[in-house]
């Protein structure tokens, strides 16, 4: 028989729990290791170098250490200046979070879109290049947010914002310029731990845009389907040494004592 396939998931924290939980849903028999670079959390704040540096510096580690077989980059932050220098230092695959422009302007009808991501994620020049390639007429609004990454992990953790706090977030992204923008590509893992307020709080309807479920088609594309009768194992790794047990409890996810060293 195959030996199981084991998957670590990547994220600055808890956001990457978003596409952890498709991954396993389509990969149930997979053992997970989910790892949290909460210690630096947020990515958005550090610079391009030295989140490179830091990711690939981590990823030395986490691969001697776990040894999977393939990595998610459960991470916009990250994906979009990271996944060419992890691509070519180490042999395993990685799938990357990036936004999903493309499908986000296709299922457009009012051709009115926002990339809702962090103010990195919406800099970077790779977002820019996906518009330019991708937005098939569209008029595509780019919104950074400051706070929403840290106002989705409030929430996990039991002490939510207010609806004020996340209206403010999230009012850049509603334009009307006598057609009202219908697609919100959710540009950042964290924001669709905050779906249901983002629906409640939003001005009108829109299609809010979870590239997870692609990640995880992804993932089997590369892997295979999963291993029938085996039930895997998901473990979590958090680099501050602290993971939230209640928050991982709701993804049934076991925090694992042992840190990976910092990197840099
Ligand atoms: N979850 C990360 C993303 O998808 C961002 C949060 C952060 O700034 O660390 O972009």
């Amino acid at each position: 028989m195959a030996a199981p396939s084991k998957i670590l998931v990547f994220d600055s924290g808890l956001g990457g729990l978003t596409v952890y939980r498709e991954v396993a849903a389509v990969r149930p028999d997979a053992d997970f290791v989910y790892v949290a670079d909460d210690a630096a959390f947020p990515y958005n704040a550090l610079d391009e170098s030295a989140l490179v540096a830091r990711v690939v510096g981590l990823f030395d580690e986490l691969i001697a250490a776990h040894c999977p077989d393939l990595a998610v980059i459960a991470c916009n932050t990250a994906s979009t200046i990271a996944l060419p220098a992890l691509r070519q230092k180490f042999a395993l695959p990685f799938v990357g979070t990036v936004p999903a422009i493309k499908p986000a302007c296709a299922a457009s009808v009012t051709r009115r879109v926002t990339v809702f991501g962090t103010e990195a994620t919406v800099a970077r020049e790779y977002t820019r290049a996906l518009i330019r390639d991708f937005a098939q007429g569209c008029q595509v609004t780019l919104v950074g947010s400051k706070h929403l990454a840290s106002y989705a992990e409030a929430e996990l953790v039991g002490t939510p914002a207010s609806d004020a706090q996340i209206r403010a977030e999230i009012a850049p992204c509603f334009i009307d310029d006598g057609k009202r923008t219908d697609t919100i590509v959710l540009a950042c893992t964290h924001y669709p731990l905050l779906l249901e307020r983002l629906t409640r709080l939003a001005p009108w309807p829109v299609n809010y845009i979870d590239p997870a479920p692609a990640i995880a088609r992804r993932v089997v594309d590369l892997l295979g389907p999963p291993a029938p009768s085996r039930a895997g194992t998901s473990r979590a790794i958090f680099t501050s040494g602290q993971g939230p047990r209640a928050a991982l409890a709701r993804f049934s996810i076991e925090p694992q004592s042992a840190t990976v060293a910092e990197a840099g």
